[in-house]
């Protein structure tokens, strides 16, 4: 039997002889191993003709860094005057001669010039192509391969381009990628997808939120925040005073991963007890790659994140509209490519199957979205934070780091990223450390950085708490009551030039006891959080009832509505969003509260300590509202 596969799309009309002249070639991409699940068939129709893309290198990438501080470094002249997305497009897109240099190899090939697209907002060459002459093309051997789940995919194990064209190329589709829709095999349901596990709430590990506690009374005063945190306190404790004005031209976006799904009639719930003004509003919902809300699993596992993020966040920015970018169908669920492939068309194309969710979802499972791909389809909000993440150690670096470029065109942009830093103190997820050849291991002792938190483009929020008996009043403590502030360094990201002064400091004042064994010590790479915020106690309507839920998902959030406010200031006072903040809070940290108690143990020690400046549990400290907003408002 021949594999029909999609392969044939086209008639095969072209032959290409030519003569190639002899050139040094160059290995673009290999692998030594099939991933889980695939096997080789052999029957593949090597005249089939396939689409294949070229990705091409982008260009101005090593200026990047400097063109994101011309607009985010307040001393710089240019400070404030973000890109507009096409800009971004245009910084980045290919230049002349790497779009040229890849033509003539093709035309060199003897493929026909009017064959070849270029995709100028993708930064891509398209064609059609037999196989055969793809696999003389690309000097490589494509064969057919069949996945458990019946799933079909063409695929070679290695390929090269001419030595001169490798660093105008990127990667090629299809090669060794295997980006196609797999339908998830039932029992695997965390391992492909979400590796993105959300960060705190109901973290799986022994430091289990108190879920499920209900609250009988909940305190209206502010003498309790010790035990429990509303609305008001953290008003209190951050200097929160100020009535939006411009609602509609501001926008705030929280992203959620299904199932995660908020439940509206807690957010009433909640509204009915905190502020009352807020009763039936919901945030308006895009969805990408069939994201919804579901409503057949419900308890805090489902629900708690997505109540407590929107919970606080409508209440504290209203009236502001909220946006939930909701993320992923009931199957495959997505990752944090999925959500960027829906703000920024040009970075579709680049998913890896063993991390992101790929859609039209082939699964025929109730729930799959055959829809599809979102590619660009919603705008990013000026504010958008994220409290899930995953390990440093669960993806390889060039997956990471073409991830945070992402992040850095956000900020370029004007928008202002957070992510939450992690509930394991220096732990990875589930309080797990990696071993020396990297793996995450329950025996582990090397501390586990999370990401994206690492990615020196995003801001990256640690947990506080008050401490007990203590009031709104008093300085709070990093927080170590069920969880603990993740944080540390990179073991993938250099150090960005903004915190190099703050965090030589602190290895010059405190140097931790730890060796190279335990972290990188070389005081060269990133250092995480940035800033902090509560993150115990937070009293969350779930399901009917309230409950207390911990974790740097309440903190990143609550800084989100804070920067947020700001923006609506700066917009009322004629300026542009603050987009990037961490060059502006390196520089001014006196505008946070610095926080010089508690630690963030983890990996059998107690991990790093909190201290005077800038460290690597609570970053610089707590947001001050009246101090950032005068901050901002005068630059
Ligand atoms: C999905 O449905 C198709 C057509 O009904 C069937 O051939 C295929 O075996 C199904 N795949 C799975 C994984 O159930
Ligand atoms: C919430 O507010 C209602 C009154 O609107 C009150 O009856 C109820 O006791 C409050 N819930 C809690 C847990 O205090
Ligand atoms: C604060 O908590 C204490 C101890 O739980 C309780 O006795 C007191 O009544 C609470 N204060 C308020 C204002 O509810
Ligand atoms: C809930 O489950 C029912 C039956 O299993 C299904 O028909 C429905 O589509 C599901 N709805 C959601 C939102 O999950
Ligand atoms: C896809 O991701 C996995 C796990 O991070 C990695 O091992 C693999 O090399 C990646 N594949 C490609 C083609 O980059
Ligand atoms: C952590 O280690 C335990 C024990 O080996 C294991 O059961 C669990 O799956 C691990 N968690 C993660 C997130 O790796
Ligand atoms: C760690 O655990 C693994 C199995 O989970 C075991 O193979 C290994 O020997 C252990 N390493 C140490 C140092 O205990
Ligand atoms: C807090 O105050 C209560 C009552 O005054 C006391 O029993 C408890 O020991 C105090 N806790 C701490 C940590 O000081
Ligand atoms: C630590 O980071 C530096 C700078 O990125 C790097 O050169 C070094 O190899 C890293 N050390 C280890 C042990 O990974
Ligand atoms: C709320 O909690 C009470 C007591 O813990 C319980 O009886 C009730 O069923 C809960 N309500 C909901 C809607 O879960």
């Amino acid at each position: 039997m021949r594999l029909p596969l999609a392969f044939l799309l086209l008639p095969v009309l072209f032959s290409e002889a030519g003569a190639r002249p002899l050139s040094r070639r160059a290995v673009l991409e290999s692998r030594d191993r099939l991933p889980a699940g695939w096997s080789k068939r052999d029957d593949l129709n090597k005249r089939g003709v396939v689409p294949v893309r070229i990705n091409l290198r982008q260009n101005n990438l090593e200026r990047s860094d400097q063109l994101l501080m011309d607009v985010s470094d307040p001393d710089s002249p240019r400070y404030g005057q973000h890109y507009t997305a096409q800009e971004v497009a245009d910084i980045f897109a290919p230049s002349k001669e790497t779009v040229n240099a890849v033509k003539d190899w093709l035309r060199d090939a003897g493929v026909a010039p009017h064959r070849v697209k270029y995709n100028h907002g993708q930064g891509s060459l398209t064609l059609n192509m037999a196989v055969a002459d793809l696999e003389e093309l690309l000097h490589a051997e494509y064969n057919a391969y069949e996945h458990d789940t019946g799933a079909l995919h063409l695929a070679c194990e290695s390929y090269s381009v001419p030595a001169s064209v490798k660093h105008h190329v990127d990667f090629i589709l299809p090669t060794l990628h295997f980006d196609v829709p797999l339908s998830k095999r039932d029992g695997d349901a965390n391992d492909k997808v979400l590796k993105a596990s959300k960060v705190g709430w109901p973290d799986k590990s022994a430091t289990r939120p108190k879920q499920g506690t209900t609250v009988e009374n909940i305190f209206s005063d502010l003498t309790n925040c010790s035990q429990q945190i509303t609305p008001d306190c953290l008003r209190a404790l951050y200097k929160i005073d100020y009535s939006p004005v411009t609602k509609d031209q501001n926008s705030y976006g929280i992203v959620e991963y299904t199932p995660q799904a908020y439940v509206p009639s807690d957010l009433d719930l909640f509204a009915k007890n905190f502020s009352r003004s807020t009763i039936g509003v919901r945030p308006k919902l895009v969805s990408f790659d069939g994201g919804l809300l579901q409503s057949n699993q419900t308890g805090s596992d489902f629900n708690g994140e997505s109540n407590l993020d929107l919970q606080y966040a409508i209440n504290l920015v209203d009236p502001i509209p909220l946006t939930l970018y909701q993320v992923g169908d009931l199957v495959e669920s997505a990752s944090f490519n999925n959500f960027l492939d829906g703000v920024d068309a040009s970075y579709c194309g680049g998913d890896n199957s063993t991390e992101d969710g790929i859609y039209p979802d082939a699964s025929n499972a109730t729930g799959s979205y055959k829809g599809p791909e979102s590619c660009g389809t919603a705008k990013p909000t000026y504010v958008i934070s994220t409290s899930y993440g995953m390990n440093e150690a669960d993806a390889t670096p060039a997956y990471e780091r073409r991830q945070c470029e992402e992040y850095k065109k956000l900020g370029m942009q004007g928008v202002t990223v957070l992510y939450s830093s992690g509930d394991s103190g220096v732990a990875g997820s589930g309080g797990n450390c990696t071993n020396p050849t990297t793996a995450l291991s329950a025996n582990g002792t090397r501390f586990t950085p999370g990401f994206p938190a690492t990615c020196p483009w995003v801001t990256s929020v640690g947990a506080t708490q008050i401490n007990p008996n203590s009031t709104v009043f008093d300085p709070e403590s990093a927080c170590e009551q069920v969880i603990y502030s993740g944080g540390g360094f990179s073991d993938v990201f250099a150090m960005p030039k903004y915190q190099k002064t703050a965090v030589a400091k602190y290895f010059k004042d405190y140097k931790p006891p730890y060796t190279a064994q335990q972290y990188n010590n070389s005081q060269a790479t990133r250092g995480f959080p940035d800033i902090s915020a509560n993150g115990a106690n937070y009293v969350v309507a779930i399901n009917g009832n309230f409950s207390l839920a911990f974790g740097t998902s309440a903190s990143s959030p609550v800084v989100g509505s804070i920067f947020t406010l700001i923006n609506d200031a700066r917009f009322a006072a004629g300026l542009g969003p603050i987009g990037f903040v961490n060059p502006m809070l390196y520089k001014h940290p006196e505008a946070l509260n610095d926080i010089t108690m508690g630690g963030n143990q983890g990996c059998g020690t107690p991990g790093f300590t909190a201290v005077p400046g800038w460290d690597p549990v609570t970053g610089l400290g707590t947001p001050n509202f009246e101090k950032l907003l005068a901050l901002f408002l005068s630059h």
